[in-house]
């Protein structure tokens, strides 16, 4: 039987959502990889009970998460049964809905039918009455916004889901967003925005309307994958996301040029008192809209290392302009 450690409190740094009455822990915990049927589950089990023991209360779904599709889901479910029935209420849990997931028109993008079905799919695989925050998972150019958006309001409304997010939206879809869930009196909480020291796309508008707005950002994939750590310095090791079978990370994406600057980006990092996993993580919460970010790991080791990233002193101008100058070349 699992217990939490009692200093579980002691350490991680929290921050409020935007204008919300929500704190989110420095660094959140995504069951995208590792996480579903096809990974032994002491191994998901080990790093769940693991980060919660270092007070990372959120954990960040998605009803397509695995492989196979919908068993991240399931496999979060039974360790919640298992383990953390009685921290129900110190956990925030998100799920989101958008990319396909069953076959037929009703499967996949960002109808009524789509979301609501989605969204009790979702509650039944984890085995929970609510979630914590329920996201439009991408924006769909062929249903009308007001539609996604009101299915978000249901889902409030109905009790299935306590906030709502948007995920991979733009600053001006963004806006209309927050602007028709403001209209039925619900406060758009967080943007998922997938942002690193490589990715800059978020600093175009998105994080203007969201600071205008009061919205949290919670970046997905802040460590470019595993780029931005301490995984590929010295090669391709046999057991990492690129060699294996994933479609988003290819040993091809890991060219000498790209190495250069990851060796380059750890120097300071080293410098700083940080590992590079921390230092990227640092890097985007010196941002005041970013609440939080959201990684995915592959062992306990690599979660306690990430949960140490509030630690270092602010950036200096001279080392964010050392890490500009390194990734633009
Ligand atoms: N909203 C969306 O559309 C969307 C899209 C993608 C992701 N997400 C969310 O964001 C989460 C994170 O995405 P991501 O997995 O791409 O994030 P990431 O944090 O950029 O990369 C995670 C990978 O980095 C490596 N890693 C992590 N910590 C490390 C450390 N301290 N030292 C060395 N290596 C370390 C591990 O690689 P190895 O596996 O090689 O060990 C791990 O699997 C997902 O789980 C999901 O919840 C959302």
């Amino acid at each position: 039987m699992y217990t939490a450690s009692k200093q579980r409190y002691e350490t991680m740094e929290y921050k409020r959502v935007g204008n919300s009455g929500l704190k989110l822990p420095y660094v959140s915990l995504g069951l995208w990889h590792n996480f579903g049927s096809l990974f032994p589950h002491s191994n998901s089990r080990e790093m769940i009970l693991g980060a919660f023991d270092l007070g990372i209360t959120h954990f960040d779904l998605a009803n397509n998460y695995g492989p196979i599709p919908g068993s991240a889901e399931e496999t979060f479910g039974k360790v919640l049964k298992q383990d953390l029935q009685n921290y129900r209420d110190e956990i925030i849990i998100s799920t989101k809905s958008g990319y396909y997931m069953w076959e037929g028109p009703y499967g996949e993008w960002g109808s009524r039918k789509q979301m609501i079905a989605s969204l009790d799919q979702s509650l039944k695989r984890m085995g929970l009455e609510y979630v914590d925050i329920f996201y439009s998972h991408r924006p769909d150019m062929e249903t009308p916004l007001e539609e996604t958006i009101s299915a978000l309001v249901q889902a409030v409304r109905s009790g299935k889901a306590l906030y709502v997010g948007l995920s991979n939206y733009d600053a001006t879809r963004t806006k209309q967003a927050i602007d028709l869930l403001k209209a039925e009196g619900i406060h758009c909480l967080i943007h998922q925005p997938r942002y690193n020291i490589y990715d800059r796309r978020p600093e175009n508008g998105l994080y203007q309307v969201l600071e205008e707005e009061g919205v949290g950002a919670i970046p997905f994939s802040p460590l470019e994958q595993g780029l931005l750590t301490n995984r590929y310095l010295n090669g391709i090791p046999a057991d990492s996301r690129a060699a294996g079978d994933s479609i988003f990370l290819k040993t091809e994406q890991i060219t000498q040029d790209r190495l250069k600057q990851i060796r380059a980006l750890n120097d300071i990092a080293k410098e700083r008192g940080q590992t590079l996993a921390q230092m990227a993580l640092a890097w985007l919460h010196k941002s005041p809209v970013t609440s939080s970010v959201i990684i995915g790991a592959s062992r306990l080791s690599q979660i306690e290392d990430c949960a140490q990233a509030h630690k270092a002193a602010p950036f200096t101008q001279e080392e964010l302009d050392q890490i500009d100058r390194i990734v633009k070349g």
